[in-house]
């Protein structure tokens, strides 16, 4: 074992949030951001700060990365999002070097002006046959995506009406669009339907937008999409639901949970990122009018404002798509699910709980944030790169190692982790106990 996890660890390193400085106090707009740093940095020297981190080459599925101190590890890699393990496909590579080739590498304009390329035009009609959709806008991003479409839609006497686990970009666009915000228990269309009638019953002029995900990329579950939208049309509301982390990867046909609740083309809006599955930065907007799509076009700024996916980005994508409805892709998806599933077996007979449904998300439980910030401190030097997750972007309490799949990971690399994180789990909890005596932290810290 290294120093460092046999050091002696200064308690707020093990506590305290990124919420705590989220609304930093005083006039000096730069110096307040020194709180922040403190801790970040008391973490970091105490090797408690496993973000930011660069792979060397690429996310392949065992890879070499270093954080942001320059510390270099290499071990399996199941903290990227490279779900059908496309990123580096040979198809794909060919692809992007020919159009790098006819094209260069940038849109040099906005898809409002001329940042469309013949790529990004067939990209569009492809996603909306894809999802039995009518049109499509595309996005720089999947996080400008879904932040496009409800500042887009939603003006400030309209109401958003949220699960509560939604994505930061879901989040960040309906506030972003109006304060009517309401946002129901995770899942829980019984919740949904009462907000929907205390609303309904004091406004019957403002729109209603119903903002949820196929699969949640935390907790891996995912609501009833045909109750959700029947509810809608009830209220007189509009579903919007992000598709990003099923999209391509889940079902037999790729279609994933709104393809296997059998809505396809029946969801109001469509709304989902290509950086999961389909190898490449992007995101889009799927809908079922032209005039919905002509209005995202000029009153979404991330699709107004902000320069179009670079020619290569959407012959990626096109490719990627090309893939996945493949025999070749069908046989990656279910090379993927039997990564998921071998996964979850191991990871049980380790003793060691996830949560959710099976899907390339398994986030494995850790509880206290100071248990799951020693638990992935130990992971570099044993050859795992795993992302940790805690509040606030998970509930204080319920932090988790989270662990991404690909279709490409061999059993071997899965066989490995779940020791590297059973040892590492087994280590950290031992040292958690002793850090949680106060006496033993001051012998320590003397010492
Ligand atoms: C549910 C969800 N929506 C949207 C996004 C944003 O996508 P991107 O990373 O492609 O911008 C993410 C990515 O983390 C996500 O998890």
């Amino acid at each position: 074992m290294s120093d460092i996890t046999n050091a002696y660890i200064p308690p707020a390193a093990l506590t305290g949030s990124m919420r705590d400085f989220r609304v930093p106090g005083g006039i000096d707009l730069l110096g307040r951001t020194e709180g922040f740093f403190k801790w970040q940095n008391l973490r970091r020297q105490n090797g408690l700060w496993p973000f930011s981190r660069a792979t060397e080459d690429g996310p392949s599925t065992v890879c070499s990365a270093q954080d942001d101190s320059g510390n270099k590890m290499r071990g399996v890699n199941f903290a990227s999002q490279d779900y059908l393990s496309l990123s580096a496909h040979s198809g794909i590579k060919a692809t992007a070097k020919e159009v790098i080739e006819r094209c260069g590498v940038h849109s040099a304009g906005s898809p409002a002006l001329v940042g469309n390329t013949s790529y990004s035009v067939k990209l569009e009609r492809k996603i909306a046959e894809f999802l039995r959709m009518e049109e499509v806008v595309l996005y720089p991003t999947g996080w400008a995506a879904g932040f496009g479409v409800i500042k887009g839609l939603v003006r400030s006497a309209d109401h958003v009406v949220m699960d509560m686990l939604s994505h930061s970009c879901l989040q960040e666009g309906a506030s972003a669009a109006t304060n009517n915000i309401y946002q129901f228990r995770h899942l829980d269309n019984d919740y949904c339907r009462n907000i929907l009638t205390k609303i309904r019953a004091k406004d019957k002029e403002n729109g209603i937008l119903v903002v949820t995900e196929g699969l949640f990329s935390m907790d891996s579950d995912t609501p009833d999409l045909v109750g959700l939208q029947q509810l809608c049309h009830e209220f007189n509301a509009t579903l919007v639901v992000d598709v990003a982390h099923d999209l391509g990867c889940l079902g037999e046909d790729g279609r994933g949970h709104i393809g296997m609740q059998n809505m396809l083309g029946k969801i109001d809006i469509v709304m989902g990122s290509f950086s999961k599955t389909f190898a490449s930065n992007g995101g889009f907007v799927a809908c079922k009018s032209r005039a919905v799509k002509e209005y995202l076009r000029f009153y979404s700024a991330p699709a107004t404002f902000s320069n179009a996916l670079s020619p290569v980005q959407a012959a990626t994508v096109l490719k990627a798509f090309e893939i996945v409805e493949s025999y070749e892709g069908r046989a990656q998806r279910d090379a993927l699910m039997a990564n998921i599933v071998s996964l979850r077996h191991h990871l049980r007979g380790a003793g060691l709980d996830y949560y959710g449904d099976p899907s390339a998300i398994v986030c494995v439980k850790m509880g206290s944030e100071g248990l799951a910030r020693l638990v992935s401190r130990r992971l570099p030097e044993l050859g795992l790169v795993a992302n940790l997750v805690e509040f606030p972007a998970v509930p204080k309490g319920a932090a988790r190692i989270r662990m991404q799949v690909m279709a490409n990971h061999s059993e071997q690399n899965i066989v490995k982790a779940v020791e590297i994180l059973k040892t590492a789990r087994q280590q950290a909890e031992v040292e958690f106990e002793d850090h949680k005596r106060p006496a033993q932290f001051e012998a320590r810290a003397v010492a």
